[in-house]
């Protein structure tokens, strides 16, 4: 019988027999997946295992630090490289959403490649694919998948790519690798995330991406998700987030006259991602958060609650 402890024993020995003394790579997300994988790695080989977490800088408020602080926590050798500029450079001026995609794809294949060469003889790439992911990418919709293989056809292909690949929980589907998650004693704060886009924020800002809308989609994100915690709905929720848009709106502001940004709440329910639900979060919190986002960020003096499901519409706006 599948159980999650029985699971952990059989990989951690198979990891050990597989690899050896091998040196393996691997990315961190602060997602569930690229955790669990990286926690079983490092159970099984210790220090041999060299986590990348990058800040693409589209990430949410605060994510970067207190991520990388939980992972360091968890005895995981990590080294955090912010290469937010970088990615703000490839991005700047661009609007369609794949060219946007693929300039985030391009600049994360860079840094992970020059990261991973100043790791001496590694051999192995690790990553946190599971089955669905496997599944997609057999399926060729050309779906998004969380893994780093939505990147991969940039271009050459980079060093990295020379390595061998491994993917301990390519067989697991999504509840079972927080079943596993948790048998590894890993946080309740990082199993029962939400689901996040690779390209983040970068897809949530529709139309070109700055620093300054990154800053302020930052407040209204953190505003709603810490209020979807704070009222005990962040776990009934599959997925939520803020998107801003790219259009201004008149409000007034005591005698003033504004002309400000609006942005976007999403809240859905699913189980796969693959199809969704609007979630109906309750008047009296919708209200609640609208108030707290346009008394505290600066630039917004609109908020909207989008209330379509999928299909058609998709969970991300781009
Ligand atoms: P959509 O918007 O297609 O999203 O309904 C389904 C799920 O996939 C996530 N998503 C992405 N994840 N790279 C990713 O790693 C992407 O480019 C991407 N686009 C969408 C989305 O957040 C949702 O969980």
């Amino acid at each position: 019988d599948w159980t999650p402890d029985s699971f952990v024993e059989e990989t951690v020995a198979d990891l050990k027999a597989k690899l050896g003394d091998d040196r393996v790579i691997l990315g961190l997300s602060g997602g569930v997946d690229s955790s669990v994988a990286a926690v079983l790695l490092h159970k099984a080989i210790g220090k041999n295992l060299h986590c990348i977490f990058v800040n693409n800088g589209l990430l949410r408020k605060n994510e970067f630090d207190s991520v990388l602080e939980s992972y360091q926590g968890m005895g995981l050798n990590v080294k955090g490289v912010d290469a937010s500029e970088q990615f703000y450079a490839e991005l700047k001026g661009l609007t369609d959403p794949e060219a946007k995609r693929k300039a985030i794809g391009k600049v994360f294949v860079d840094v992970f490649d020059a990261e991973s060469k100043l790791v001496e003889n590694a051999k192995w790439l690790g990553q946190g694919t599971i089955y669905p992911d496997v599944i997609e990418s057999v399926s060729a919709t050309g779906g998004p998948s969380a893994t780093i293989k939505s990147h991969h056809n940039v271009g050459g292909l980079p060093d990295y790519m020379k390595l061998q690949v491994v993917e301990p929980l390519r067989l697991l589907f999504k509840d079972e690798v927080r079943r596993v998650g948790a048998s590894l004693d890993i946080s309740p704060n990082i199993l029962g995330r939400h689901p996040f886009p690779g390209p983040g924020l970068g897809i949530r800002i529709l139309g070109d991406v700055t620093a300054e809308k990154v800053r302020i989609l930052q407040e209204v994100d953190h505003i709603f998700i810490s209020s979807l915690k704070e009222d005990g709905l962040y776990d009934d929720v599959w997925q939520a987030g803020a998107i801003f848009l790219p259009i201004q709106s008149v409000g007034v502001m005591g005698d003033e006259r504004t002309y400000e940004n609006a942005v976007a709440l999403r809240a859905v329910t699913s189980t796969d991602g693959m199809t969704a639900d609007w979630c109906h979060l309750p008047y009296e919190f919708l209200a609640k958060v609208s108030n707290k986002i346009i008394n505290q960020v600066k630039g917004i003096n609109r908020v909207t609650y989008d209330i379509s499901s999928k299909p058609p519409a998709t969970i991300e706006w781009e």
